[in-house]
């Protein structure tokens, strides 16, 4: 397998790159793209780490060598969150970078399961789609927004309330990923109940948890180590459904059957061709019904957002 990290040389992508070194199945190859000149000597740097994964690193304006042959991408490239700034805030430079990786990976790489990373994912998904789709090799099946954060800042919170260990705690996070669109079913959670008053105050922390890192970077960034820790596992569930691994589940941002939005977080069942399975999220308790009917209008205007950014 080969597995491209897109925005290598960023936050995200470095901490990414180094568990991906790590962690891919031997025999795989890495390759780091970034617009900047030290991404070479990041993959240098990784490459004296002594496991049976080889790695390359490009930078330049080009990222046709890291694309080539790909079979998964993972896009990290934009612009992060500072401190007062929303996901939306990003919107401005982070489409257009997605929109012209979307059109190398259309040409190099049009079958490649592609995650991304980039916010306002809600709407780079679109983007995403929007571009592939137009160069006539869209698949829904091969997109994914990578919500994979939303679900181990759950495991984490919730493991920490409850004295759990978070290894045995599953979260599934559905909607999309900023603000209210985050929806944690935490009445799914097995073995563990929860107040109303938990439910009221674990809900938005899981929402804002994002904020919460944003401001104690106090202007350094947002979320690095955590999202390279969630992108990883989300990558390798990817890897490890590709090479024909069953009942590969995770929750992630999809094209889906469009009953609550174009794109919606979900559970999905992994293949070899990306989403084999979109799982059914379970009943909703009377709070998560609600939170779900108040977020649809957002979510789908982020989504027209970036579907007209395209058109
Ligand atoms: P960063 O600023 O540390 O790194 C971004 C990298 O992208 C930089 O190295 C930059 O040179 C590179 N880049 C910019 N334009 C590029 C292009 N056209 N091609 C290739 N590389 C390009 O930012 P960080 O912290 O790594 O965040 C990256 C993105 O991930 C941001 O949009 C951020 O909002 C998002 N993010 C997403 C999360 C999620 O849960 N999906 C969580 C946290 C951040």
């Amino acid at each position: 397998m080969k597995v491209a990290v897109i925005g290598a040389a960023g936050g995200i992508g470095q901490a990414l790159a180094l568990l991906l070194k790590n962690r891919l199945p031997a025999g795989s190859d890495l390759a780091l793209y970034d617009i900047a000149p030290v991404t070479p000597g990041v993959a240098v740097d990784l490459s004296h780490i002594p496991t049976p994964v080889s790695i390359k690193g490009y930078s330049g304006e080009d990222p046709t060598p890291a694309l080539e042959g790909a079979d998964v991408v993972l896009i990290s490239a934009g612009v992060a969150r500072k401190p007062g700034m929303d996901r939306s805030d990003l919107f401005n430079v982070n489409a257009g970078i997605v929109r012209s990786l979307s059109e190398r990976i259309a040409d190099v790489c049009p079958k490649a399961l592609i995650g991304i990373i980039t916010n306002p994912v809600n709407t780079t998904v679109a983007i995403a789609a929007e571009v592939l789709k137009a160069k006539g090799v869209y698949d829904k099946n091969r997109l994914f927004g990578v919500t994979t954060l939303d679900i181990i800042r759950s495991e984490t919170f919730v493991a920490e309330l409850k004295g759990k260990d978070p290894s045995d705690v599953r979260v599934p996070v559905i909607g999309g990923h900023s603000g209210v669109t985050i929806l944690p079913l935490l009445s799914q959670v097995e073995g563990v109940e929860f107040t109303e008053e938990e439910v009221a105050a674990l809900t938005p922390r899981i929402q804002n948890a994002g904020t919460e890192v944003v401001e104690a970077k106090a202007g350094g960034g947002s979320a690095t180590l955590s999202m390279g820790q969630a992108a990883c596992r989300f990558g390798l569930a990817l890897v490890r459904a590709a090479q024909g691994e069953q009942d590969v589940v995770e929750c992630a941002y999809v094209e889906g059957d469009g009953k609550y939005a174009r794109f919606f977080a979900q559970p999905v069942r992994l293949g070899k061709n990306g989403v084999e399975e979109i799982l059914d999220h379970g009943p909703l308790s009377a709070f998560e019904q609600n939170a779900l009917d108040s977020m649809l209008d957002t979510l789908r205007k982020d989504i027209q957002l970036g579907e007209e950014f395209v058109k």
